[in-house]
């Protein structure tokens, strides 16, 4: 067991130079089967690499948060500017009908165990089962991920157990790093969360945008994809989307700052536009205002 205290703050993170793909667009995935790699596709597009998935599964500890108070209102019109569905399947099913996943990906939330009238959020447990996950067509299942909190040990089970199922069957695992009291928004944190996940083998990880992103996503060996967070300005929401990109996320996951939107519509095609187009943020905040004005 390595000792502890003698692990050295490395400052060598190689920023700037890219890691190879050998081949595959979605870093550090080449050395998966084919139905892996065609899931992996699906959710990262070929062409740029990256992904813009919108999290609408915010009910399944909070309830009906602000903005998904109606999930069939509220999710079908952003649906044609989006590549992956994250949600539960409980909102899939009763909510969002088939047909409207064509050309699009699942990312399935297959933990679940606490609510707000909790005081700690962290423990979980996989709540859906592989077989429910391909009959929800999944391209990948989303585990939370509490690293330093007490739930730690259980959801690093969870996540391991969903990376030996989906792996098993050839579907990707997304671990969504949490955060919470015990777990600040620093780069510090989430080089150490993303890196531990990437290595428990999830194919995809998920965190918050910070400070020196560049050491996040260059230490982390496979994709990293950012959570909005809590609703900024819109221009600030679309910075935050621009600099991540810029830094090396390969997409982003975004909730309240599209669905909490004045103008979600409009507010989608902008954050496309930056994952997909390469605008910048001020272009797509002139963008955003020109449709929202229509
Ligand atoms: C919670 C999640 C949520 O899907 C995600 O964070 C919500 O998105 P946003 O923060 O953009 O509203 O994974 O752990």
């Amino acid at each position: 067991m390595a000792d502890k205290d003698n692990i050295k703050e490395t400052k060598d993170y190689g920023v700037g130079i890219p890691q190879a793909t050998n081949g595959f667009h979605v870093k550090g995935c080449n050395n998966y089967g084919w139905g892996m790699k065609s899931r992996l596709s699906k959710i990262f597009n070929p062409q740029s690499g990256r992904t813009l998935m919108l999290a609408f599964d915010h009910g399944y500890f909070l309830g009906p948060t602000s903005g998904l108070e109606r999930l069939d209102l509220k999710i079908p019109p952003l649906a044609p500017y989006i590549d992956v569905f994250m949600g539960t399947r409980g909102a899939l099913s009763a909510c969002i009908e088939p047909a409207l996943s064509y050309q699009k990906a699942v990312a399935l939330r297959c933990s679940s165990g606490s609510s707000i009238l909790n005081d700690d959020l962290s423990f979980e447990k996989v709540s859906v089962s592989i077989e429910e996950a391909v009959r929800m067509n999944a391209d990948c299942m989303a585990i939370q991920v509490f690293i330093g909190a007490k739930g730690q040990l259980s959801s690093i089970e969870n996540v391991s157990k969903a990376i030996d199922t989906g792996n098993s069957y050839g579907i990707p695992t997304m671990g969504v790093v949490a955060v919470g009291k015990e777990m600040e928004r620093t780069p510090q944190y989430f080089r150490l969360a993303t890196r531990m996940i990437a290595e428990f083998g999830a194919q995809i990880v998920k965190c918050y945008y910070c400070d020196d992103f560049e050491t996040v996503t260059a230490s982390c060996p496979v994709p990293i994809v950012i959570a909005g967070g809590k609703k900024l300005p819109e221009k600030e929401a679309l910075d935050m989307c621009y600099n991540a990109l810029a830094r090396g996320a390969a997409g982003v996951d975004m909730g309240r700052n599209i669905f909490q939107s004045d103008a979600p519509v409009a507010m989608v095609q902008a954050v496309r536009a930056i994952v997909h187009d390469g605008i910048d943020s001020k272009e797509a905040y002139d963008m955003y205002q020109e449709l929202k004005n229509k």
